[in-house]
């Protein structure tokens, strides 16, 4: 029973060119290139075929932009699954119904092409956002941002356009984490690219993992003032609660993606969009980081991707609502190039347990 890892943490079960993250600095390099400098500039469609490049994929670029911008206009409006109460549930189920090709590259840009619509169509059919904006449909060219922008309801322009690609470049991959794990365990088996996507989805709706962001933009609505936070914080710890958008299992420094994010935040603020949650956000992480320093001197517990990422999304105009579902968006391209790059190794990823149960009778 000694040997048990029930978290796998500290596991290593792959080699991968896709990313690699450091914990103790508090650093994150994506194919090749630090984080700034992969997030800040470029599509994430470019970046999407880099990585899937990295993962071995033999590519034809303008063919397989191509498909992409085709598939967008495949999808159609019972997608939307409106009877479900959740962006993820509708997410996981407009994919779940994908027809697989048994062509991993095919497969990543149909389900890759078609899931912003998914989102936005259980948006609309909701209630949640406007009808899509008038150039949506007319304009399907447009980038992967411009496009789930529009299929929103929201304006795409360069500021929210670029805000969205920094975002999804941000988080587009990070390491063996655990919806990415999920994606890689299925495709061990030989099962197809759509299903291992779906895999992703379900592991990163949990609240540990990628269901984060909404409940700190709730958190910070809750507190409300700075003046507020301190108590609020040391409340929520005596009830026995955690902090949301606070601690990592690999990161013992602040998350770099806060970072990413906190400057997409303030080039948008410099650009003429207002969000006063932002000094708010800032006063709490302080709050939160002092008292969790205090009260765990022995686990730094500092904000992480999630943290921002609310902030973000809401200056953006994106209702909470659609928080996981939109980080799901931007992880998916990591879920597809790890799908490809797992194929390559051949081998079933299959863990083993130890029986504490009753022992059958002698007899
Ligand atoms: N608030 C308060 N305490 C926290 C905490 C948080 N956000 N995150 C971890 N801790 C505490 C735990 O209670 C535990 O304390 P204990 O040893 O006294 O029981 C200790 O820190 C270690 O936590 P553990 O759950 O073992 O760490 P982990 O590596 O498995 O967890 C997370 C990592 C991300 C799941 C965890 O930090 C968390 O739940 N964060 C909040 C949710 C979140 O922001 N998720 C998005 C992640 S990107």
């Amino acid at each position: 029973m000694n040997n048990v890892n029930c978290g796998l943490e500290g596991v290593v079960v792959a080699h991968t060119r896709l990313s690699d993250v450091d914990g103790e600095r508090g650093e994150l390099v994506i194919a090749g290139q630090r984080l700034e400098a992969w997030a800040l500039h470029g599509e994430f469609e470019e970046r999407m075929f880099v990585l899937f490049r990295e993962a071995g994929a033999a590519l034809e670029a303008s063919a397989d932009s191509q498909a992409l911008l085709e598939q967008r206009r495949q999808f159609t409006a019972h997608n939307g699954r409106a009877a479900l109460a959740d962006a993820m549930d509708a997410l996981r189920a407009g994919l779940a119904q994908l027809p697989s090709d048994a062509d991993d590259m095919r497969d990543a840009l149909c389900a890759i092409g078609r899931a912003p619509g998914v989102v936005a169509a259980w948006a609309q059919s909701r209630g949640i956002t406007g009808a899509n904006h008038e150039t949506a449909n007319a304009e399907a060219t447009v980038n992967h941002a411009a496009w789930y922008s529009s299929q929103l309801g929201l304006a795409p322009t360069p500021v929210r356009v670029r805000a969205l690609s920094t975002y999804w470049n941000t988080v587009m991959d990070h390491g063996m984490n655990a919806s990415t794990f999920a994606a890689r365990v299925v495709a061990s088996t030989g099962s197809d690219m759509i299903s291992s996507l779906v895999a992703g989805v379900g592991a990163l709706k949990g609240p540990l993992h990628g269901g984060a962001p909404g409940p700190v933009l709730d958190m910070l609505d809750e507190i409300g003032s700075v003046d507020r936070a301190k108590p609020w914080i040391m409340a929520e710890l005596d009830a026995g609660r955690r902090i949301m958008g606070m601690g990592h299992r690999i990161y013992r420094v602040r998350d770099p993606r806060a970072a990413v994010l906190e400057r997409a935040i303030t080039e948008l603020q410099e650009a003429g969009a207002t969000n006063a949650r932002l000094s708010l956000a800032r006063a709490v992480e302080r709050a939160a980081s002092d008292i969790l320093r205090e009260r765990k001197p022995d686990r730094p517990l500092c904000a992480n991707v999630e943290f921002y990422t609310a902030v973000l999304l809401d200056s953006i105009g994106i209702p909470r609502e659609l928080f996981a579902a939109t980080f799901a968006l931007g992880r998916m391209a990591g879920w597809a190039a790890h799908v490809m790059e797992q194929r390559r190794t051949g081998k079933l990823i299959r863990p083993a347990s130890i029986y504490i149960g009753t022992a059958p009778s002698a007899e």
